[in-house]
């Protein structure tokens, strides 16, 4: 059998998840499909891009001490999975790997699928979430594996990362989604991330919940940097909801008005971006044809993403060495 599940990129709403915030993602074409064999008491995973497989035991206890350190991620899913049987097979993935495109959430899921998991998407993201954890030690949120599992074709997703409820939301003909790697390696993006959340709940612990605060209770933060990480992060929950609104409205120039102000506190304020990633998105955003350009995912480097007009984003990708992203469909398996 043979399991597939999508990388992604996010469209708005960064460092906004792990504080039950709003955030806007797509599920993208590119992916990661892994083919397996069940039997025997190990899952064995050999792949055409890494030069070591991954074999990782069922009873499996540390998986962030497994190498080669791609196979963490496979042992991460085994030890949160704990299925009875192993299996054999092959993984393959049209996603580049440290872009920013969430290759590990798509290996998880669609390990994850292909060693059995029952059960719905929410469900699926949140056992991929935990073995991201354990993989990686990075305190991720659960945007990434639950667009993975539960991308919907020619939809964003609203996640509301309090409740879990997924709304798509239809991306509009007229617009398209171009994406331009940085060429910054995200290589300090693990430590940087978790001293951030840290300091999200840190806020927290002053405030209370950041989906719930104003721009106005900031004020009650002493501390000039947990005010500066909070006011990101409250912003930013405002900001998917104007894009939302612009969409809808047809106002796609307003909507690019969003996406620039969310790469400001980005990087002003959360202080999650590079000076390459800067100059790449001022770059993109002043392109004929595009409304707006940000960062996309944890930062530090990686992707770059731009709303532009649908008949412009091809000649911005090629201008820009970039690709289109085309909203696609969450993971799915494939028996026989
Ligand atoms: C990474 C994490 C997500 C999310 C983003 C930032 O991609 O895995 O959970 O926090 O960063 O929005």
């Amino acid at each position: 059998m043979s399991a597939f599940a999508p990388g992604r990129v996010n469209v708005i709403g960064d460092h906004t998840d792990y504080t039950g915030g709003l955030a806007l993602p797509m599920a993208i074409a590119e992916g990661t499909t892994v083919t397996v064999e069940r039997g025997g008491d190990v899952v064995r995973l050999a792949s055409d891009d890494e030069p070591l497989p991954a074999i990782v035991p069922l009873d499996v206890a540390e998986p962030s001490a497994v190498e080669p350190t791609w196979a963490r991620y496979v042992a991460g899913v085994v030890a949160e999975l704990r299925p009875e049987t192993g299996a054999r097979g092959t993984v393959s993935t049209t996603l580049p790997v440290g872009a920013g495109l969430s290759s590990s959430a798509a290996l998880e899921v669609a390990v994850a699928l292909s060693l059995g998991f029952e059960g719905d998407a929410l469900a699926l993201a949140r056992l991929c979430q935990r073995a991201e954890h354990r993989a990686s030690g990075v305190p991720c949120g659960i945007m990434d594996q639950l667009t993975a599992a539960a991308g919907v074709e020619g939809s964003l997703l609203l996640l509301d990362c309090r409740t879990f409820t997924v709304t798509p939301v239809p991306l509009p003909a007229g617009v398209a989604i171009v994406g331009v790697h940085s060429g910054v390696p995200r290589s300090l993006a693990g430590t940087a991330y978790a001293e951030r959340r840290a300091q999200c709940a840190a806020a927290e612990r002053e405030i209370g919940p950041l989906r719930d605060a104003q721009l106005d209770d900031l004020v009650a933060l002493a501390d000039p940097v947990l005010r500066r990480r909070a006011h990101h992060v409250v912003s930013e929950n405002g900001r998917v909801l104007a894009f939302v609104d612009a969409l809808a409205a047809g106002d796609h120039q307003l909507a690019g008005t969003a996406m620039n102000d969310s790469h400001a506190s980005l990087r002003d304020d959360f202080e999650a971006s590079t000076p390459a990633v800067d100059a790449l998105v001022d770059r993109l955003a002043a392109e004929p044809g595009v409304f707006g350009a940000r960062m996309t995912g944890g930062g530090f480097g990686g992707m770059v993403i731009a709303l532009c007009d649908a008949e412009a984003a091809d000649t911005v990708a090629v201008a820009r060495r970039g690709q289109r992203f085309i909203a696609s469909a969450g993971a799915s398996v494939r028996t026989g």
